[in-house]
Formats: structure tokens, C-alpha cells, sequence
């Protein structure tokens, strides 16, 4: 009887990693043959370092069941789980370095689920009247300063309680605390909102297990998100964050970069409080944003 003749090298555990990658060598779309095969390397030699059990094995599998199962239409577990691990904020960082030639990015969060509504400048998105009003303001640039008249501005955040609307669909009016904006012919942009509150991250699925059984907490600084955009620049995704916010150095998800903190002041000028609606003296959070030119290659990595 003939014997067919073996070409493939089979498994062991000292060439785990060498064993698997092999089977991806036929992929047809480099880049997928890539990853892969880089994935496999650092998920054996993962395995082989801390020399994974089988309960813990098994563990990990329930886990991330759980984390796909607890993701709905308005809930994200495996972005927040992404998060709290710091791959979020390197994927962004990565592919948004900008050498502080523009606004530095952050993370996208799991809470821009629905499209937030088009509002006028000088709007108030606090449709329910709570918190500590504030008026945001701000200009849309180009690195050489050039103004970016008609940039868009799509901003969103919690309401006083911490939560974002789509977790509160029974208690928050659909919209509240999101609004997409047009900066006017300069690039700037106003809109009325309120003093942004530090929150928690959802804890009470598998991603809030991890952080209790590590000793983290799940808090978030203050901060309002922004997503800028404007024709031939590419758009950033990025928060302000208010500078005496707890948790600046301790976010859950490592989103907080220096240059994205920003003080709320209080502004006594019954002039400017009345152009803008609100009671005098009243709280002002001005935050600019500078877009990288779309036909200029983003900065290297510095190494
Ligand atoms: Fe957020």
C-alpha cells in the first residue's frame, strides 16, 4: 500500500506557533496572512508563558461568550472590553499620530450608537434641563491655521446622573446631550450643554467582573466627545476633558492624553451671557481642534 507522503509538519508543542502558521500560508490576501500569522505567534507564546490551564482555558472561552452575548443594540461589550485593555486607545493611536501638528485622538467610546441630531449654532442639547448649564465653544482649523467655514462637529455626552441617553431610553429624552454642528464661515462653532461629569463604564456584565477581580475601578474623567470633520482634512475623534475632573490619571480606558484637558471657567460678562442664553456668570468650556490636510501622509511613529 502506498504511503502518501507527508509534507506538512506536524503538531508539537515546541513548534506550536510555527506548526499553525503554516496553515495560513496559502491566504490569498497578504495582509489577512499577515495578521494571522503574527496573531498565532504571540497567542502560543501567550499560552506557553503563563502555561495555561485547562480551567482557565475554559474560563476564557465562558468569558468571551459571555462578553458577545451581553452586546444588544445599544450596549458594546467587546469594544468596552477592547477598552479597559488599552487596544481601543493604541489601535487610535496608532493610526492617528500627529507629532502635535493637529488635535490628538481618543478613543471612539461605545456610546455613539445612534446619529446625533443636526442643531443650529448657539443650540442647547441639554433637552432635559439638568446639570450645570455650559456654553462650548470653539474653532475648526487647518495646520497652517487656515479656518474650516462649514466643518462639522458631532458632539456627545452624559447627562448629570452619568449616563448617555441610549442608556436611559425611559428617563432621557432621545438626543439629549448630542447634536451635530456646522462651524459658520471662521470655523467656529458654539452650542450650549452642560459641566461635564466624570461616570462609570457599564460594570455590570463580564468586562465589570474583570475590572472588580483586578482591583480597578470603572470610572471615566469628565469629558465631552467630539468627532471634527471637514472636506480634504482627515477627521479626528477625540474628547475634551475638564482638567479638575477625578480619574484624569486613572481612566478606565486610557483615554486621556494632555493635550485633550481643558479647564471650565466661570465667565462674570452679562453681555456675553445673554448673546448666548444663559444666566450670568456662567460656566465656558472653549476647546479648538486642528485637522491634518487628507492629501499630506499622517506622521511616522517615533521610535
Ligand atoms: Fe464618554
Amino acid at each position: 500500500m502506498d504511503v502518501p507522503e507527508r509534507t506538512r509538519e506536524l503538531f508539537s508543542e515546541e513548534r506550536s506557533a510555527e506548526v499553525v502558521a503554516a496553515s495560513f500560508a496559502d491566504t490569498p490576501d497578504p495582509r489577512l496572512r499577515q495578521v494571522l500569522t503574527s496573531l498565532v505567534s504571540h497567542l502560543h507564546a501567550f499560552v506557553k508563558d503563563v502555561e495555561l490551564t485547562e480551567d482557565e482555558w475554559s474560563a476564557a472561552v465562558d468569558f468571551l461568550t459571555r462578553t458577545g452575548q451581553t452586546c444588544s443594540d445599544v450596549r458594546q461589550e467587546f469594544i468596552l472590553l477592547s477598552d479597559v485593555l488599552g487596544v481601543s486607545m493604541l489601535v487610535e493611536t496608532i493610526n492617528h499620530r500627529t507629532r502635535g501638528t493637529s488635535t490628538e485622538s481618543t478613543v471612539l467610546g461605545p456610546f455613539h450608537l445612534v446619529e446625533s441630531p443636526p442643531r443650529a449654532l448657539g443650540d442647547d442639547i441639554n433637552l432635559d434641563g439638568k446639570g450645570t448649564p455650559c456654553l462650548v465653544s470653539g474653532q475648526v482649523t487647518g495646520p497652517d491655521g487656515e479656518p474650516l467655514a462649514g466643518a462639522t462637529i458631532d458632539v456627545w455626552q452624559t447627562n448629570e446622573d452619568g449616563f448617555y441617553d441610549v442608556q436611559q431610553p425611559d428617563v432621557q429624552p432621545p438626543g439629549n446631550l448630542r447634536g451635530l454642528f456646522t462651524a459658520d464661515e471662521h470655523g467656529r462653532f458654539r452650542f450650549r450643554s452642560v459641566v461635564p461629569r466624570y461616570y462609570p463604564i457599564p460594570d455590570d456584565g463580564p468586562v465589570g467582573q474583570l475590572l472588580a477581580a483586578t482591583n480597578r475601578h470603572p470610572n471615566r474623567p469628565a469629558h465631552l466627545h467630539f468627532i471634527a470633520s471637514a472636506p480634504g482634512y482627515r477627521p479626528v475623534t477625540t474628547h475634551v476633558f475638564v482638567a479638575d475632573s477625578p480619574y484624569l490619571d486613572s481612566d478606565a480606558v486610557f483615554g486621556v492624553k494632555e493635550s485633550l484637558v481643558r479647564d471650565v471657567h466661570v465667565v462674570d460678562d452679562p453681555a456675553r451671557a445673554a448673546e448666548a442664553g444663559l444666566a450670568n456668570p456662567f460656566h465656558a468650556l472653549t476647546f479648538d481642534l486642528v485637522l491634518l490636510r487628507a492629501d499630506r501622509p499622517p506622521p511616522e511613529a517615533s521610535r
